[in-house]
């Protein structure tokens, strides 16, 4: 699946991928109205990876629903929608008109934005706040739902139990993480919002590590990403407990990345004589391996 935030709305991208052959595009986070985001700078490269803090620009749900899912639809793409909100009524609000619409396959909540300082990630740092936001806007939609949890957290675990309990169908992780950058001749932070969300190979074996311990916490599905940048790095996930992945940064590097993921995991599968995909999940050995004496 394309990441949020990472693949626009889908739309922009469809003279360059077959939009239909993704596993899903996960649009940009919608709020229940339009959003500026924050000025520039927005976004700085770090050392293997990149910092952002876009501030959730967006043309919120209802112009979405309009002007955006009609081609979607027509593309043949899985839309999974990103929802945002600052208030567990927005949450509800935004998944209700997603609801309605046509051609939506599932809600995305995103309680784990690291850039806006009010809604989001409050929501995802705390144990009630999360479950509040999930039993909320299932009580209002038959779509599949699927919190988005923040790596920003001590015990993401508990974070993916708490979604389970309140009826979550599946969890995707990690969202980025909180981090900084400096200019040390200004003095002064490389991006206005002073801190923002990084991602990128950097945060990959954080993330691979996160997602192993919700695979032991949660029996739903859990959707993997952190710095996926070639096929070995979707198999890593998926060995530690992955059922699917977002793929986000990468995107930006090469837009022209999904075939050769596609085409290398078919080629793992192959040369280990693996049925399907799915028979990998979670198949990491943890045991240790007998050592013998020295
Ligand atoms: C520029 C940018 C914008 C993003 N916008 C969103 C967003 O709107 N909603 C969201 O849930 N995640 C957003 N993310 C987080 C990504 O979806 C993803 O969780 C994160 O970048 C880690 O994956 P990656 O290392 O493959 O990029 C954004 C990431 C980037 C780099």
């Amino acid at each position: 699946m394309a990441a949020s935030g990472c693949f626009g709305y889908g739309v922009e991208y469809a003279d360059v991928v077959d939009l239909s052959s993704l596993g899903a595009v996960v649009t940009k986070g919608l709020f229940l109205n339009a959003r500026e985001g924050h000025p520039a700078p927005r976004i700085v490269e770090t050392p293997a990876g990149m910092l952002n803090a876009i501030g959730l620009q967006g043309i919120g749900a209802r112009r979405f629903v309009d002007e955006k899912l009609p081609e979607l639809r027509a593309r043949r793409a899985t839309v999974i929608v990103n929802v945002c909100g600052t208030t567990i009524d927005e949450y509800v609000e935004v998944s209700r008109i997603l609801s309605d619409a046509e051609g939506v396959a599932a809600i995305e909540l995103n309680i784990s934005c690291p850039n806006i300082k009010e809604g989001g990630i409050q929501f995802g740092c705390s144990l009630p706040g999360t479950a509040a936001v999930v039993s909320a806007v299932r009580k209002v939609t038959r779509l599949p739902i699927m919190p988005k949890l923040t790596p920003n957290v001590t015990d993401v675990a508990s974070f993916a139990r708490a979604a389970e309990d309140a009826g979550a169908d599946a969890v995707s992780l990690v969202n980025t993480f909180l981090a900084m950058v400096i200019d040390v001749e200004s003095r002064r932070p490389k991006i206005s919002n002073v801190v923002g969300g990084l991602s990128g190979p950097a945060i990959r074996p954080i993330a691979v590590r996160m997602v192993h311990e919700c695979r032991q916490a949660v029996k739903i599905p859990i959707v993997g990403m952190g710095g996926i940048a070639n096929a070995r790095d979707v198999l890593e996930f998926m060995i530690a407990g992955a059922n699917a992945v977002q793929v986000g940064t990468a995107n930006f590097v090469d837009p022209f990345i999904w075939s050769k993921l596609l085409d290398g995991i078919g080629d793992y599968l192959e040369r280990h004589q693996i049925a399907r995909v799915a028979d990998l999940v979670g198949t990491v050995e943890t045991r240790q391996a007998a050592h013998e004496p020295m």
